[in-house]
């Protein structure tokens, strides 16, 4: 009983799913968050796609609150078009004084509040990182977009980073310039005392980032795998986005071959995909032999709900 009173410092590890539009990472994260649970392990999922497919895949209305699903499950959905929404208000009144940071030749400073690399994400992220910070899970999945909008995803540290540099920069050429400073920032609280917004407040983000950058780059916090089909595009674009993880010091753990068709000596075409899958399944052995290589078969009914979460965790992760 006082075990439970007392609130457990707990060692939060991180699994992200990769890959390519449509080849399975939602079904697969949904799966391992449904395994992970029943191991008695808090989890909670959190997804930042627009299209809520969470909630279909677990077949349960979830949103921007966490949720929870089952004895341990927990989950939610980041909206990152709401969360943009919220910040551009919030940027919008100081658009004049932009032009005045114009004036003096800062205006590439001003490129990254701009659109790269989409406000929208930014302001995900930062919701993201608010649940990296806290230490009520035991596992922490996250169910992520198509790998362009990932790896996207992963190189806002270096964006914010240099962003942040500039404006400590900015805030100590022009002491004046802190309430623009508070409103570009994503991060404040709108509400803070003028003289209390700055430095300050951009090293506490920085901080953030820098220790959200740690755990990702940490290969016994974060495991990060890639799901892929046996095809060739899926392939080399697994490839791709292999490298692109490399540059920001991504570990990835794993690689789930999602969709293989199972024997079936009745079915001339299943036969012939088959084989063109066995081959390429082959190949994915050969080029990513040194990460663990899971395999899931194509099943008859699409993946959604419990009884069909569950059926894929045993496929990947067995009893
Ligand atoms: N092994 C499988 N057997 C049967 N259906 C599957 C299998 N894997 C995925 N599906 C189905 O394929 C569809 C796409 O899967 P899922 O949503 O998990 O992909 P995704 O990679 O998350 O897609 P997106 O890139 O759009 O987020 C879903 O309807 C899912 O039920
Ligand atoms: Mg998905």
């Amino acid at each position: 009983m006082l075990e439970r009173i007392m609130k457990r410092e707990r060692n939060t590890e991180y699994y992200l799913f990769a890959g390519k539009g449509g080849v399975g990472k939602t079904s697969v994260a949904a799966a391992t968050a449904l395994w992970f649970s029943k191991k008695g392990k808090k989890v909670l999922i959190i997804s930042t796609d627009p299209a809520h497919s969470l909630s279909d895949s677990f077949d349960k209305k979830i949103g921007g609150d966490v949720k929870k699903l089952d004895k341990n499950l927990y989950a939610v959905e980041i909206d990152p078009k709401q969360a943009m929404e919220e910040y551009k208000e919030r940027l919008a009144p100081k658009m004049e004084k932009l032009e005045f940071l114009k004036g003096l030749g800062m205006e590439d400073t001003f490129d990254y509040i701009g659109m790269t690399p989409g406000i929208d994400e930014i302001a995900a992220f930062d919701k993201f990182m608010q649940f990296m910070d806290s230490k009520e899970y035991d596992i922490i999945i996250f169910d992520t977009a198509p790998t362009g909008h990932t790896l996207r995803f992963l190189s806002l540290p270096d964006v914010l980073d240099s962003w942040v540099g500039k404006m400590i920069k900015i805030r100590m050429k022009f002491s004046g310039m802190a309430n623009l400073v508070k409103k570009v920032l994503p991060f404040g609280s709108p509400d803070e005392q003028e003289e209390n917004v700055g430095i300050d407040q951009l090293e506490a983000m920085k901080k953030r980032i820098e220790s959200a950058r740690a755990i990702l780059s940490n290969p016994d916090k974060t495991h990060y795998n890639i799901v892929m089909i046996p095809e060739a595009m899926s392939i080399y674009e697994s490839e791709r986005s292999l490298e692109v993880l490399k540059q920001y010091n991504i570990p990835v753990k794993s690689v789930v071959v999602n969709q293989l068709i199972p024997d079936n000596h009745n079915c001339d075409f299943c036969k012939e995909k088959r084989k063109m899958q066995q081959e390429r399944l082959k190949d994915i052995r050969n080029r990513f032999g040194k990460f663990k290589i899971m395999t899931l078969p194509m099943f008859r009914e699409e993946i959604r709900g419990t009884r069909t979460l569950e059926k894929t965790s045993k496929e990947l992760y067995g009893k």
